[in-house]
């Protein structure tokens, strides 16, 4: 669920504008007076990227808008992890291309994985992309923007082994000013047969730890009362200094970034099976402010198909990794991805990762259909072979499954005090705030005088429904909650 933010569009399909709080930069001598139109798709990395995206263009002098019509510059931050994903993104090209005609000399970028998968085609592809710029190129942008202000077009997808945009300070953008993304990471040194990633992100390399730890410390004084530590694959974040001596990994940067204050909650996403250990739990445990929160994916509950998708580990252990954390962190939420149909998935196998569902009960999951991806290890080694109406029923027959877990889920906390983090009205309506548990269950409850978003509130919860938990305010104390 903590990952079920509005943007986390990977899984969910739909974008995000994005646009600077006014007076935040853009006051740079290059560009002066231009204006920038961000839109992003795909996981939170690459909203966290358009934020070094906009530091590193608003440092040239532009401005960001929330209007593409406006705009001097459009960029367009792609994802490539289903083939849906590039499609709407190519939908979106053709409606941004009416720019061009309306306001000529109006540029489009084509930034991220997309960038970074088709390269140099792109430009062939879609005439109305000017420039195609992948996820370890932004700091070249002031020298692509020059090229195309000179005329022509421009292309930079180099991948890196060292870059992690370590000191460049994002522009926090379109969130809610109470929590922030924050990258630990880059890149992806697994090689799950079905995934694109590794090839559009390249090489894992970890920040530096004391730059993380500064930007949490900026992002609190900023009154930022939550992060979430980023990296696709955040157990296995490992930094060294240059000299040697001296060395973090991740339950180290957790318990780090933890010690900055009590008062600000840490998240993080996403968590690898075979690599989240036992010491991250009881790091998790020892600290109040770290949530009670796990995205841990499974894909499929069947051991022959996790071979297949080359995950590196089996049912088994998998369990093992749940018995751990229901261990070492009694109540703590779990959320999942599964993909259903995945070559040569059989009914059996399906079945398994329904039975793996009733035996975890997730409170949250991202449900897919398998789409092959040009050059991935599934593609250049097994068939596509599930037919997509039995890619359809299974999926169905997950999603259903994961409605009633949902909501035995949140039924768990009917009844409960739960300290809740304000994040702003609710969407539903003006008279109602929302804010998110521990466990980031999304909580709704009536607007007061004084109460404002970063604000810990206690909220008793008197009902619920499969993704919102809905209460009333209760003085600190009020009832001991046990979630
Ligand atoms: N690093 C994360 C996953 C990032 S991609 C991890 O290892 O868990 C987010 C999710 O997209 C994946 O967990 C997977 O469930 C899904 N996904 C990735 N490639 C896919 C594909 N080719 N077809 C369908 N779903 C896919
Ligand atoms: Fe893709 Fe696997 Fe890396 Fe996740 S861990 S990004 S699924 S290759
Ligand atoms: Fe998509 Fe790239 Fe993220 S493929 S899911 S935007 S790393």
């Amino acid at each position: 669920m903590g990952i079920r933010k509005e943007i986390d569009e990977s899984r969910q399909g739909e974008a995000l504008l994005m646009e600077a709080k006014e007076g935040e930069k853009g006051k740079g001598p290059v560009a002066a007076g231009r204006k920038l139109y961000i839109e992003s798709y795909g996981c939170q990395m690459n909203f966290s990227d358009s934020e070094i995206v906009a530091s590193i263009m608003m440092d040239m002098g532009f401005a960001t808008t929330g209007d593409h019509r406006e705009a001097d510059v459009i960029f367009i931050n792609t994802c490539s992890i289903r083939e849906n994903a590039e499609q709407r993104v190519r939908n979106r090209l053709k409606e941004f291309g009416a720019n061009k005609l309306r306001k000529p000399g109006t540029l489009i970028g084509v930034l991220g994985c997309m960038a970074e998968r088709l390269k140099a085609k792109f430009l062939e592809e879609e005439q109305l992309v000017d420039v195609v710029v992948g996820p370890d190129a932004y700091r070249d942008l002031p020298n692509l923007i020059g090229r195309l202000d000179e005329g022509g077009k421009a292309v930079n997808v180099l991948l890196s082994r060292e870059e992690t945009y370590a000191d460049v300070a994002p522009v926090r953008l379109g969130g809610n000013g109470v929590s922030a993304f924050v990258s630990i990471m880059r890149g992806c040194d697994n090689m799950c047969s079905f995934c694109v990633v590794p090839f559009t992100r390249g090489r894992e390399r970890s920040r530096d730890p004391h730059s993380i730890r500064r930007e949490v410390e900026g992002l609190l004084e900023s009154g930022y009362r939550e992060v979430t530590l980023l990296g696709q694959n955040v157990d296995s974040y490992k930094w060294k200094s240059d000299c040697g001596n001296e060395t973090m990994n991740f339950a180290g940067l957790l318990e780090y970034v933890a010690n900055v204050s009590p008062l600000m909650r840490v998240r993080f996403s996403t968590s690898h099976p075979k690599d989240m250990t036992d010491e991250v739990l009881e790091v998790m445990s020892r600290h109040a402010n770290i949530c009670k929160y796990i995205h841990l994916p499974v894909q499929s509950g069947n051991s022959q198909v996790l071979e297949r998708m080359n995950r590196t580990y089996d049912r088994d252990w998998y369990i093992g990794r749940i018995e751990a954390i229901r261990r070492i962190i009694p109540g703590c939420a779990i959320s999942t991805d599964i993909i259903c149909g995945f070559c040569s998935e059989t009914e059996e196998a399906h079945q398994d990762t329904l039975s793996m569902m009733d035996y975890v009960k997730y409170d949250f999951a991202y449900m897919f259909k398998y789409s092959e991806r040009p050059g991935t290890l599934a593609a250049r080694k097994y068939q596509d072979d599930v037919p997509e109406e039995v890619k359809s029923r299974r999926l169905k027959e997950v999603i259903d499954k994961q409605q009633l877990h949902s909501l035995y889920r949140m039924e768990q906390h009917v009844g409960k005090v739960h300290q809740v983090l304000v994040e702003g009205p609710s969407r539903k309506s003006d008279q109602d705030l929302c804010g998110r548990n521990d466990q980031n269950a999304m909580v709704v409850f009536p607007r007061e005088e004084g109460i404002r978003p970063g604000d810990y509130v206690s909220v008793l919860v008197e009902r619920c429904t499969n993704a919102t938990l809905i209460g009333r305010r209760v003085q600190p104390g009020h009832e001991v909650s046990s979630s």
